[in-house]
């Protein structure tokens, strides 16, 4: 009898979770950001937010839960109903270095159902308009002339930003004191204030403000020139070869959303990704789309598999000190 009414319950139970997949979404979504409004990862998340708007028609909003370099935020959509109205975006550090730099209550991998990777930026070497230095390597000059006095400020211990700091310290011989912040958006105000030197900082939070002249940029760390910044030379180019670093940004929803839901949510940041003002607002940020093929929960999944296998042996090594 007892095993009877339990099946009854299960088959209402999925019958239900059934239904109301079918009829995802019902209300308004939220889309965590792990770091502060106005950086990169909140622009374009906003940007992307909208798109999938109008896919899904519910609104999609945004809810920045900050700190510990982004981890603090992922955990929050790890511990979230997986019901689909919760996701989370986040990035090569949040979901790669924070695995090997913090000790997690989350398996970044597998704790989460990936949705798709959606955008690709390197980061530009800049620092504020009142550093006398011309080019990448007056700036080096400059840092090993100033030592300790110099500053950059960073997303948080094993952000993006920290650890090419540390990656750049390496490859030019040079120390610099590292300021950490709860996002790339508040590091940007105080150097735009004066108060930090410089960053190395995604191009979509930096290139607003080096068109506006308001900062300097010495180069990208790519292979290739950025196609909506041709004047800013590569790493190569400006003599610190090989210093390339690109933060890949992803959706994700937590462990075991339902299927259908989460076929709406790949749908929807598809028909986000194809819309043609998404792709221009977050081209001229400097982002790259990825592929329709890499648009996929599978592709995110394999990519961040592959860069897991990378990145946390390397980044071990390096011994990371959490400030
Ligand atoms: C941000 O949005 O603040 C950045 O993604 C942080 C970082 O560069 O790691």
């Amino acid at each position: 009898m007892k095993r009877l009414v339990l099946a009854a319950v299960l088959t209402a139970a999925t019958g239900l979770t059934g239904a109301l997949a079918q009829t995802y979404p019902t209300r308004q979504i939220t889309m965590v950001v792990p770091f502060a409004a106005g950086g990169p990862t909140d622009t374009i998340a906003r940007i992307l937010a909208e798109g999938m708007r109008q896919a899904l028609g519910q609104t999609v909003i945004i809810e920045n839960t900050t700190g510990a370099a982004g981890s603090i935020g992922v955990g929050r959509v790890a511990r979230a109903a997986p019901d689909g109205y919760t996701i989370g975006i986040g990035h090569w550090s949040t979901h790669v270095v924070n695995a090997a730099v913090y000790p997690l209550q989350y398996d970044v991998l597998n704790d989460f159902e990936p949705i798709s990777l959606v955008a690709n930026n390197p980061q530009l070497v800049v620092s504020k308009n009142d550093v006398p230095a011309k080019d990448l390597k007056e700036l080096i000059a400059w840092i090993k002339a100033n030592g300790d006095k110099v500053t950059q400020g960073t997303a948080g211990a094993g952000s993006a930003s920290h650890i090419a700091g540390i990656y750049f310290q390496k490859l030019t011989g040079t120390t610099f004191r590292f300021i950490p912040y709860r996002g790339a958006g508040p590091v940007m105000q105080d150097m735009l204030a004066g108060h930090i030197d410089l960053n190395f900082d995604q191009a979509a939070n930096s290139l607003p403000q080096v068109r506006a002249g308001q900062i300097r940029a010495y180069a990208v760390t790519a292979k290739t020139r950025l196609a909506v910044a041709p004047d800013i030379p590569t790493v190569d180019e400006a003599g610190v070869p090989g210093f390339y670093i690109a933060v890949w940004h992803g959706l994700w929803a937590p462990k075991k959303t339902p299927k259908a839901v989460m076929d709406k949510l790949v749908a929807a940041t598809r028909a986000a990704l194809a819309n043609p003002l998404v792709q221009k607002r977050l081209a001229d940020l400097g982002q790259e789309i990825p592929a329709l093929d890499q648009q996929t929960p599978e592709a995110l999944r394999a990519h961040h598999k592959a860069e897991l296998e990378k990145w946390v042996p390397l980044i071990k090594a390096a011994n990371i000190k959490l400030e």
